[in-house]
């Protein structure tokens, strides 16, 4: 006969992919009961009622139980964390978090860094994106370069205000099939913002709480240079998010890159892979240049022991519509680069960890009350405002 202390054991293999710790060190096991013949119950605390993971506990609970000899049936049952063992919770994992279902219905979320500027990160956002798009997956960019942001002009946007929606949370604008959301939506064309410390932090927060993200299978973060004060807000807010370290290929930019992998493991934010960018140049007449030099990526992908992701090359068409607005995935996708910024999503795809879980449908039947009047324009402000956007 199974113990209860052997299942709890058990349970330990059972994480969390929100919050990356298991079940077992979180309190979330409410219960476990050992019934006749081998049936198990177990009950799981979740943090709040529409947990879009409770398909993954399920498995992941019913799985490690049925692990163990003597266990012929398992059945799981769910319950909600009281306020005090949420406050416990949050007090134990020592984050300042974001508030629940912010962002429930974002399957994946990557970080694009490096450790120095101009590596390409911005491009190769706005590009795999779209290719992600292309691959029929819903996708949002957030232009998390605050003080840099060059999203806005890859995706041809100007500076229009995203709208307001009757719930007053933010709309991203649409732009090449991608939802996008950046600070150049509300400042004065190439105005310095100039956010530091809590200013930043809360500016941050409203973009992942207040915006309206709606479903996404990605939601794509492009980070500014380095590994300040943006990177690691984002990582104590995002446990859950993945990073992908961009670096040009000579040995230098490497070791700058490795930085940014420190900052990750650091905060331990997992690495998803290596993506080695600005690589061999190469002719129409089939010469090829390698400006700047050869097997960074591979290096460190290597040290770092994940996967590296692709290597794209410099191609002009790549910088040209970048420039112009438009993403090379969708204007020209037989470009070298365009093929290997593909060859990227798809390998992102593979790897994806998370599919989005099936919220239940709310039926709305046909004598119900009508939708409430929405709110006048005046009314229509977003919530928690530290956005310059009102
Ligand atoms: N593979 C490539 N081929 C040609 N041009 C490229 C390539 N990758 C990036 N570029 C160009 O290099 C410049 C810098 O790229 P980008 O702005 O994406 O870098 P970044 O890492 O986001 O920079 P920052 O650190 O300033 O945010 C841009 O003009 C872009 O069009
Ligand atoms: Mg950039």
């Amino acid at each position: 006969m199974t113990s209860t202390e052997e299942i709890r054991k058990a349970l330990a293999t059972v994480i969390d992919p929100e919050l990356r710790r298991s079940i077992v060190e979180l309190d979330m096991v409410r219960s476990i009961e050992v019934g006749d013949n081998g049936v198990i119950d177990v009950t799981v605390s979740l943090t709040t009622p529409g947990c879009p993971i409770r398909g993954h506990f399920q498995r992941a609970v019913t799985d490690a139980v049925l692990r163990l000899d003597g266990a012929s049936h398992c059945n799981v049952y769910f319950d909600v964390l009281s306020d005090a063992q949420k406050a416990a919770l949050q007090q134990k994992l020592g984050r300042a978090s974001l508030p629940e279902g912010t962002l429930a219905q974002v399957a994946n979320i990557l970080c694009v860094g490096s450790g120095k500027g101009g590596v390409g990160k911005s491009t190769l956002t706005a590009n795999l994106a779209a290719a992600l798009m292309a691959e029929g997956k819903r996708v949002g960019v957030l232009d998390a370069d605050v003080w840099g942001y060059s999203i806005p002009r890859m995706y041809g946007l100007g500076s229009t205000r995203p709208p307001v929606s009757p719930e007053r949370k933010i709309i991203p604008l649409g732009a090449h099939g991608v939802s996008v959301m950046s600070i150049g939506f509300f400042v004065e064309e190439d105005a310095a913002v100039v956010w530091r410390g809590p200013m930043l932090h809360k500016a941050l927060t409203q973009f992942l709480q207040d915006v309206d993200w709606g479903e996404l299978d990605y939601l794509l973060i492009d980070l500014p240079p380095g590994t300040g004060d943006v990177s690691m807000t984002l990582a104590q807010l995002l446990p859950q998010a993945q990073f992908l370290i961009v670096t040009t290929p000579q040995p230098t930019a490497q070791k700058v890159a490795r930085r940014a992998a420190q900052m990750a493991h650091k905060v331990s934010l997992e690495i998803a892979g290596v993506i080695e960018n600005m690589c061999a140049f190469q002719t129409p007449s089939g010469e090829r240049f390698a400006i700047f030099g050869e097997g960074g990526g591979e290096e460190l992908a290597r040290e770092l022991d994940v996967p590296l992701l692709g290597r794209v090359p410099l191609t002009m068409p790549l910088r040209e519509h970048a420039d112009g607005g438009r993403p090379l995935v969708l204007e020209e996708p037989e470009d070298p680069a365009a093929q290997a910024i593909a060859h990227i999503a798809r390998g992102v795809i593979a790897m994806a960890p998370l599919p989005l879980a099936t919220l239940p449908l709310v039926e709305v039947s046909a004598g119900a009350a009508p939708p409430a009047a929405p709110p006048s324009p005046a009314e229509r402000k977003p919530a928690g405002m530290s956005l310059p956007m009102a």
